[in-house]
Parts: structure tokens; C-alpha cells; sequence
């Protein structure tokens, strides 16, 4: 048996849009910084004696749809492993996963850390990235963790689309508050959105037009710890992102009212002088980005719009675990 960890990442400049849908390729790059307090446990046994996979996520059986999800990426390891042996896969995210939080990037990285392993195929950390990317486009980024540059790649066999760490954890000590403003499952997720997104909205050209100076300002800010650089591009990079989005037909509108206002909130504070900026993904949680000092007037800004609040410090790689 093999057991991996990894964490999830929240991107700065994000990722919205495929140039191949089969092989999961991103339309563009996109930067994150990985998430310390939200983390993926994978056990992976291979079982030559069943007849199927057999996959329990957070204590229960997989629904059949997740269940597939994780068999289909399977498939890719047994190919590569000459195997045809089912897997038994045991999964548990430390963080509440009904919260409608994007629980595919750590999971998908940890069940390719731990199959590969469990499967006795030796491949490199580029490699790694490249198949968790099959998994979930985020997924990619938290192989490598820490602060990381997904490159779109050019190759039509998907080799060179990867992630790197540009920075480790320790780099930047600062913290990412997700402000949990909904509970439930979302209603359109992130690959039909994007796809809604590619075929009606006549804003996608553009957006993906934006994404290259985005990273060109994004990269140096982390590297120079330029927090109001950062700042300036994540809004921008979301913004955009979600605009794409909107402009879709019909369009796909992730924010609920509380959404809305955590927007106004965080940048009247940053007017008034706290470092604060914020970034949204598939969903109506706003993840606020801050010194270590300025957490508690987040918490502050924001109570009585929230359900619930996790902080996180940026955290590392994903990683093989003693069983
Ligand atoms: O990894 P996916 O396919 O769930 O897509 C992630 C999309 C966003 O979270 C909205 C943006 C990003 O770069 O993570």
C-alpha cells in the first residue's frame, strides 16, 4: 500500500479554458500558491483479486461519477504500468468537502503520487505534474506546491504542460482566509463552465489574451514579495476570469450576494490601508489573501457575511507518506 498527501492551491492567476479537452490541456498558464491547511490523504493498494476499483471518499463509498472519475485516471497508470490490476483507493480531505471547496487538485495529486507508487512506475516530478493535470487542470500545481507556474505548453501530446515551483512555501509567509459564504455542492462545475465559457462567450479570446502579461507581472511580484503588484494582478486575473465567464451563453455566474459584498469589503479595507486583496474560483467563497498580522481584521470584516472561515499558510509538494 501506498499512502501520499498533498495540498490544495488557490490560483493567482487563473486558470479558465482548455485547448484540448480529451488530454486536458490549459488554454493558457496560470499561478498558485498551495494551501497548508487543505489537504488530500490518499491510500492506493493495488487488489489483482478484484474484479474493480473500489474507491471510499471521506469514510463512504465514491458515488458512481466520482468513482468513475478516479478509475478512468487509473487506466492511464496501467497502461503505462503494463498492470490490469483493480486498486483499492481510500480518500480523506482534512477540510469539509460539502462546503462545494475545490477538492479536486489535492485529490487528484495525491491519487497520481500514490498510484504511480503503487503501481511501480518511476516518473519525474514534470511528469507527475503532467498526469495529475489528466486528473484536474489545478491538480498539476499541487505536485510541485509551494508557489507555482503552470505552463500551457506547446506540445499536442500535453508533455510540456506542467507545473513548477518558482518558490517554495517558506518563501512568503502569507495567508489565504477562505470565506465560506454557501454550503452544498456548486451548480455548473469548473470543466462545464469553462466549456460553456470556450463555445458562447465572445469574451474568451480576449481573456486568454490576458493571461500571459498577467503572468509576466505575476511571477516577479511573488519572486520580489511585491504584495501590492500581487494584489493588482489576482483582482485583475479573477476579474477577468469570471467577466469570460459571465458573458457566456447563458452565463455562468458563480457569486451569491455575499460574494459580492466580501468584494467591496476587502477593497475599502485596502483603501484604508490593510494589505488585503481577494480571488474566486468556480464558487461563491471569496479567499482573501493578507499578512499573517491581518488575519484577525479579516475575520473581523467579514463575520457576519460567512459560514465558516479556514485560514491557511502556504504550504509544500505533494508527498509519499509512511504507511
Ligand atoms: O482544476 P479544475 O479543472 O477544477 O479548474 C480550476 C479552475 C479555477 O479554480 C476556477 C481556476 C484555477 O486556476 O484553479
Amino acid at each position: 500500500m501506498t499512502v501520499a498527501t498533498a495540498h490544495s492551491n488557490i490560483a493567482l492567476v487563473k486558470y479558465w479554458g482548455k485547448r484540448d479537452t480529451a488530454l486536458n490541456l490549459p488554454g493558457a498558464g496560470s499561478l498558485s500558491m498551495a494551501l497548508a491547511a487543505l489537504t488530500t490523504r490518499t491510500e492506493v493498494r493495488r487488489a489483482p483479486a478484484r474484479e474493480s476499483d473500489h474507491v471510499v471518499l471521506d469514510g463512504s463509498p465514491a458515488s458512481g461519477a466520482a468513482s468513475q472519475r478516479v478509475s478512468r485516471f487509473l487506466d492511464l497508470i496501467r497502461v503505462a504500468a503494463g498492470s490490469d490490476d483493480a486498486a483499492e483507493v481510500v480518500t480523506t480531505n482534512d477540510f469539509p468537502t460539502a462546503a462545494g471547496l475545490a477538492s479536486s487538485a489535492s485529490g487528484f495529486a495525491a491519487l497520481a503520487l500514490a498510484a504511480v507508487d503503487a503501481y511501480g512506475l518511476d516518473l519525474s516530478p514534470d511528469e507527475l505534474s503532467v498526469l495529475a493535470r489528466r486528473g484536474s487542470g489545478s491538480a498539476a500545481r499541487s505536485i510541485p506546491g509551494g508557489w507555482a507556474l503552470m505552463h500551457a505548453g506547446e506540445a499536442s501530446d500535453g508533455r510540456d504542460a506542467f507545473a513548477r515551483q518558482i518558490a517554495p512555501a517558506e518563501h512568503w509567509d502569507l495567508r489565504c482566509v477562505v470565506l465560506i459564504t454557501a454550503t452544498g455542492a456548486k451548480d455548473v462545475g469548473s470543466t462545464a463552465g469553462m466549456n460553456r465559457t470556450m463555445m458562447s462567450s465572445p469574451y474568451y479570446p480576449a481573456w486568454i489574451e490576458t493571461v500571459d502579461v498577467d503572468l509576466a507581472d505575476a511571477e516577479p511580484a511573488v519572486m520580489a514579495r511585491d504584495f501590492e503588484l500581487l494584489a493588482t494582478v489576482a483582482e485583475r486575473s479573477c476579474l477577468r476570469m469570471h467577466a469570460s465567464a459571465i458573458a457566456a451563453d447563458p452565463g455562468v455566474l458563480y457569486w451569491n450576494g455575499q460574494t459580492v459584498e466580501l468584494i467591496h469589503r476587502v477593497r475599502s479595507a485596502r483603501a484604508s490601508g490593510i494589505p488585503v486583496f481577494f480571488t474566486i474560483d468556480a464558487g461563491p467563497h471569496v479567499k482573501v489573501f493578507c499578512e499573517p498580522s491581518a488575519v484577525p481584521a479579516v475575520r473581523d470584516m467579514a463575520a457576519d457575511e460567512v459560514k465558516d472561515v479556514i485560514v491557511s499558510a502556504p504550504g509544500g509538494p505533494a508527498r509519499i507518506e509512511d504507511a
